[in-house]
């Protein structure tokens, strides 16, 4: 596939995998884009994950017609991308490598022994000459891994991204790109806001036309609409009026009062409510909504002294993301000693900038005439904050 006259794509798509990084569902798949830019010298950028090697070569090798890569450019060292770098140099052997010195480092580590070819150490800033093209070489620190770098193209004004701007799924599936993007991004990148806004401040300062990421889609119109979405998320920033209503429910009571109070919410106006069953949804799912939305109610089970192991890894889910920025509220429900909304409470005491509400909802058991009360009036404040 062209992207240009001389960038090609040779990237795969994976519809083998079932968790992407060995928890992210991706019911679509996976793309692990790969480019070559045919020039006087010639240059592969990024390799695919270790399982698609023939189909990857067999890329390369329609574009190359004959011709030999000069470089193997690694931005990005993680396996989904540098999983082929040795099947690689076994393939083609006189290749020089080019990355930086924390890229090499790692390099060695995943391939002992295994690479004996010339290498060129890039440093921030720095450049490749191809010919007509050229590359420029911006690093990213921990956008997502320490050694990531991105690289830019004056001549055709293309970004090689690495995993910014990525989405799930593969591209022989049409789908949204907000969607999955989100999702992958609030999961994976999330923690690294100020990286990610890092990143962000160096890419305004040159004239993109093109995005190429090692997942997702080629990336050519509205191109506006996509650093749009990242300024948000790097910067925590509320991306929609909503309200996500995220709750555990051991024998029903827990769900039956946030039903109840989904339904006091729609009927009092609120346009966008969305309720997860924590046990039972896509997890990432429900923490990118709640990093969409500019309110979160947790509703859970005193459980062991505690909380509800889901609602749990959901905190702490959000929490290692650096989740802030949003009025929050409490619903909790126990027997004989309730103590999920404290617990929950010191659970995000270090988060920044949270509204927390002043109502909240105790649940004794069952819904009795007080909770339900107590249901109503939380309604009211999260419509009227
Ligand atoms: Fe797609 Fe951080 O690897």
């Amino acid at each position: 596939m062209n992207i240009t006259k001389d960038i090609f794509y040779v990237g795969v798509n994976d519809h083998k995998v079932d968790l992407f990084e060995g928890q992210y569902r991706v019911p679509n798949g996976m793309a692990y884009n790969s480019y070559v830019i045919m020039d006087e010298k010639v240059a592969v950028l990024d390799t695919v994950d270790q399982g698609f090697d023939q189909q990857w070569l067999a890329n390369i090798e329609a574009v190359l017609q004959g011709r030999k890569p000069d470089y193997l450019i690694i931005h990005h060292m993680e396996p989904d991308h540098a999983g082929n770098i040795a099947r690689f140099m076994e393939v083609y052997p006189e290749t020089t490598i080019v990355s930086n010195a924390k890229a090499f480092v790692m390099m060695d580590q995943f391939f002992p022994g295994q690479l004996h070819s010339p290498r060129v150490v890039v440093e921030n800033g720095g450049s490749l000459s191809l010919g007509e093209h050229s590359l420029i070489f911006v690093f990213a620190p921990m956008v997502h891994w320490p050694e990531v770098m991105v690289s830019y193209e004056p001549t055709e004004k293309v970004l090689f991204s690495a995993d910014a701007f990525g989405k799930f799924g593969a591209l022989d599936v049409e789908e949204p790109w907000d969607d999955e993007a989100r999702r992958y991004y609030i999961g994976i990148v999330g923690k690294y806001g100020v990286q990610a806004t890092a990143l962000l401040k160096k890419a305004a300062e040159l004239d993109i036309r093109i995005i190429c990421a090692t997942h997702g889609p080629i990336l050519r119109e509205n191109l506006g609409h996509y650093i749009g979405k990242y300024l948000t998320w790097a910067s925590y920033a509320v991306e929609e009026e909503g309200i996500v209503l995220a709750y555990t429910s051991v024998y029903g009571n827990t769900r039956k009062a946030v039903e109840l109070l989904a339904e006091t919410l729609r009927n009092k106006g609120a346009e966008k409510v969305v309720v997860y069953d924590l046990a039972r949804c896509d997890m990432s799912q429900a923490v990118a909504d709640a990093f969409r939305y500019s309110k979160l109610v947790l509703a859970t089970t005193t459980y062991n002294a505690d909380i509800f192991p889901h609602m749990r890894s959901f905190i702490e889910h959000l929490t290692e993301r650096s989740f802030r920025n949003r009025t929050v509220a409490f619903m909790e429900n126990g027997s004989w000693a309730p103590r999920a909304a404290k617990v929950m409470g010191e659970m995000l005491e270090k988060s920044k900038d949270l509204t927390l509400c002043e109502n909240s909802v105790r649940i004794l058991s069952a819904l009795n005439e007080e909770s339900t009360a107590q249901i109503e009036a939380l309604a009211e404040e999260l419509c009227r904050k």
